[in-house]
């Protein structure tokens, strides 16, 4: 596959995670190969006009650097970061998802899935110095969690700010079922990085807002555990979504650490991401000698628009193989 996706990270994410629970060198070897591509996407932008820097370059090249001191994938990362900065919106007080800047289409548009891609920016600042990535990073979180975030804890995918005036204007859906619905993917996106993002900013309003997400996605799913696609359905004949369940896992646990010491629902949300893994690993993962390429069947890409129903994909079986890492060892994260 031609690095020019915003999934090309998730693969070489598994390949670090099969590295660090296996320690065999041909997985290292293999994620290495690929710091190269990365740093070459980078530095000649190809395909990178969007936000997804974080989930490309934060589970390469960080990865990388975190795991092996490679200097080459430190410069990428840092220069994805800076590609990334570019497209924070001062007066929105965001980072715009999608599009040209000056396309009036995506004009102060930010969506849920961002808050996966702030871990890069807070990284760069760290690395860096430059406080600038962190400063655009603690506004956005601020502003995702008071427009996209919803009063009763659901989540718009996607919410736009006038980039102009600063207001807020209105949510929408794009893969989700309808804008006023709640994309199980987006919820998942929401619960697992506000946590992740409270690692480097310790703002205990990010662990509440957390919880309140994953409260209502718990609420909404089927008996097997597997969120359906929008949690508008909770049950047959709708798609499951296992990537969501995936990536909902890998934020319970986050979460639950997260929590004060002694806090009971530590206890509930840890135990709620074990019975979401044993119902994926019972019910959704493939057999060693099934036809098929990937670890857990029946995701979801874009529903609406029918692309990728009930296939295989790249960030399910990243955040799959994540949330056993997660279960099974003491892990550092890549985020
Ligand atoms: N971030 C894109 C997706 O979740 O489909």
């Amino acid at each position: 596959m031609d690095n020019t996706e915003w999934t090309n990270g998730f693969w070489t994410g598994q390949l670090w995670l099969a590295y660090e629970l296996s320690g065999q060198s041909h997985y290292r070897e293999a994620a290495e190969a690929q710091v190269g591509e990365f740093s070459h996407r980078i530095f000649n932008r190809i395909n990178v006009d969007h936000h997804d820097l974080g989930f490309l370059y934060s589970l390469s090249c960080v990865a990388a650097y975190k795991l092996t001191g490679s200097v080459k994938a430190r410069t990428a990362a840092v220069e994805a970061a800076q590609v990334l900065l570019t497209r924070f919106l001062p007066k929105a007080g965001i980072i715009q998802a999608w599009g040209n800047l000056n396309d009036p289409a995506e004009a102060g548009r930010m969506i849920i899935d961002c808050n996966l891609n702030l871990p890069l920016l807070y990284w760069a600042s760290e690395e860096t110095g430059d406080t600038a990535f962190r400063e655009a990073a603690n506004l956005h979180i601020e502003q995702a969690r008071r427009f996209i975030v919803r009063p009763d804890a659901s989540t718009f995918h996607t919410f736009y700010m006038d980039p102009v005036t600063g207001a807020p204007r209105h949510g929408s859906t794009h893969q989700g079922y309808s804008d006023d619905s709640c994309w199980a993917r987006g919820q998942a996106w929401g619960i697992s990085g506000f946590p992740l993002v409270y690692r480097y900013r310790r703002d205990p309003r990010l662990i509440e807002t957390s919880a309140q997400l994953a409260n209502y996605f718990l609420n909404r799913l089927p008996d097997d555990l597997v969120c359906c696609w929008d949690l508008i359905f909770t049950g047959a004949p709708y798609e499951r979504d296992s990537s969501a369940a995936a990536i909902a896992a890998c934020g319970l646990i986050e979460l639950g650490k997260n929590l004060p010491l002694g806090d009971p629902d530590q206890q509930s949300y840890q135990s709620a991401a074990v019975h979401i893994l044993n119902s994926l690993i019972n019910n959704y993962a493939s057999q060693p000698d099934e036809p098929g390429a990937g670890l857990i069947k029946h995701g979801v890409y874009h529903m609406p628009k029918g692309i990728g129903v009930n296939e295989y994909c790249l960030w399910g079986d990243y955040f799959y193989l994540e949330a056993l890492t997660r279960l099974t060892r003491v892990w550092e994260p890549y985020w």
